[in-house]
């Protein structure tokens, strides 16, 4: 039963649903841990949180939430006793946003980064984002900036953005165009890093600009598009095509379903660097101000619209797919966002 004013995702859905999710989760990582991949101890997973009361904490193959956590170490009750643990819920879809979207009358002149440490972001606020977004314990590198160029005769040339998440599960997100293999291979090195190297690889979508350079990662977990692959070909199931988050690190890393560009588009989210919570979104958005430009290239508007309005909602920052990352600005807290002006 669920103590939610409104029933979260999982308390909505019928228990049978919750079990095979449930099962699902533990294949994964009884599969991943087969396959000499990092699985997080019990109860250390991340995920999204509400006061409901069906799931445990410390279930098999769920999270507890940072303050459940905190409440473990020390919480205590009154007379000194521990307090009872607090009821949790199992991972709610990431739509559920935590800020409220945009509507077009929030769209506005840019305000303070959104966030309980806006006031410390916006001293750390510098224009525009520099290429590696410092962090602990991940950092985020830009490797190569994507670019998208008209020619006089129609065509376009362009190239994927590619992105290092540096920190305990090395990260790449996209990879480039076949045609840019030994630049791939020589920023890789240049950071000191081979790709046997890399433990994840989040390609965002299987256009070539992003997915060219796939097999230079035989030994990383791949997670393309919504399919995930461990190195020996063995694919897993996961919730991303029915909107569910696939963690990569509790709480840290976390890959996203963003369908609209591709309907099997996804993003990485990497929480909690020292300019706040990061979105490497692929072509979800092309570059900052591509009103009128994302609408031509993609498969479903409608869905995209609704995933950008939903990636504008959790990120302070966006790294783009053909261009170089932006703040997300809203006009106050809690207010939703938008896409950073253009002219700053
Ligand atoms: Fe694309």
């Amino acid at each position: 039963m669920c103590r939610a004013s409104l029933p979260c995702y999982a308390c909505a859905r019928p228990s049978r649903e919750r079990e095979r999710e449930r099962e699902r989760e533990r294949a994964v990582l009884e599969r991943r841990r087969c396959a000499g991949l990092p699985v997080p101890a019990a109860g250390e997973q991340g995920g999204h949180f509400c006061a409901c009361a069906e799931v445990r904490p410390g279930e098999a193959g769920l999270p507890l939430s940072p303050p459940e956590r905190a409440g473990r170490r020390g919480a205590r009750g009154p007379g000194g006793a521990p307090q009872k643990e607090g009821p949790r819920c199992a991972p709610v879809r990431w739509f559920q946003p935590r800020v409220q979207p945009a509507s077009a009358a929030d769209v506005m002149a840019l305000g303070p980064p959104p966030s309980e440490a806006a006031p410390l972001l916006a001293s750390l606020r510098p224009s525009p984002p520099p290429p590696l977004i410092p962090g602990s314990p991940y950092a985020v590198l830009v490797l190569q900036e994507g670019y998208s160029e008209e020619l006089p005769d129609g065509s376009t040339r362009a190239d994927g953005t590619v992105t290092l998440v540096l920190g305990p599960h090395l990260t790449l997100v996209d990879t480039g165009g076949p045609w840019g293999r030994e630049r791939l291979l020589a920023g890789l090195a240049e950071r000191g890093v081979s790709p046997g190297d890399i433990r994840h690889l989040v390609c965002t979508h299987g256009h070539s600009d992003h997915a060219g350079n796939l097999n230079l990662f035989p030994q990383a977990e791949l997670i393309v598009g919504t399919d995930v692959c461990l190195p020996d070909g063995c694919y897993l199931p996961t919730g991303l095509r029915q909107g569910d988050p696939y963690p990569l690190h509790a709480g840290l890393l976390e890959v996203l379903p963003t369908p609209g560009h591709t309907q099997a588009d996804v993003s990485l989210l990497v929480r909690g660097t020292a300019l706040g919570d990061i979105l490497v979104a692929g072509d979800l958005f092309e570059c900052q101000g591509d009103e009128g430009l994302w609408q031509a290239l993609s498969e479903d508007p409608a869905r995209q619209a609704q995933s950008r309005t939903q990636a504008l909602a959790i990120a302070n920052i966006i790294v783009p797919g053909h261009g170089p990352p932006f703040w997300v600005s809203r006009k106050e807290p809690g207010r939703g966002g938008m896409a950073g002006d253009p002219s700053r």
